[in-house]
């Protein structure tokens, strides 16, 4: 990650944002993912409730893993589990 870190803590959930990366922690998972939203590069919020990679532009959603669940994007999400 580079730049700023903003971090939210929910639930016993900590997410932490950067410009370009976000990392959701939870029960010693987590999962790395590139912010920028393959439709039109829009950042991705992390909706704990779901959890959901979701895009407030469009409504695209992905799941935990980067698999696209709704679009309008077409293409999946880069994650990468770290322990
Ligand atoms: S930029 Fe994300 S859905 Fe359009």
């Amino acid at each position: 990650m580079n730049g700023y870190l903003k971090g939210i803590i929910k639930k016993n959930k900590l997410i932490l944002y950067s410009r370009e990366h976000a990392i959701f922690i939870d029960n010693n998972n987590g999962y790395l993912v590139k912010r920028k939203c393959p439709h039109l590069k829009c950042n991705l919020l992390f909706n704990s409730v779901e959890k959901t990679w979701d895009c407030p532009c469009h409504g695209s959603r992905f799941d935990i893993e980067g698999n696209v669940i709704s679009g309008p994007s077409k293409y999946d999400i880069k994650t990468k589990s770290v322990k």
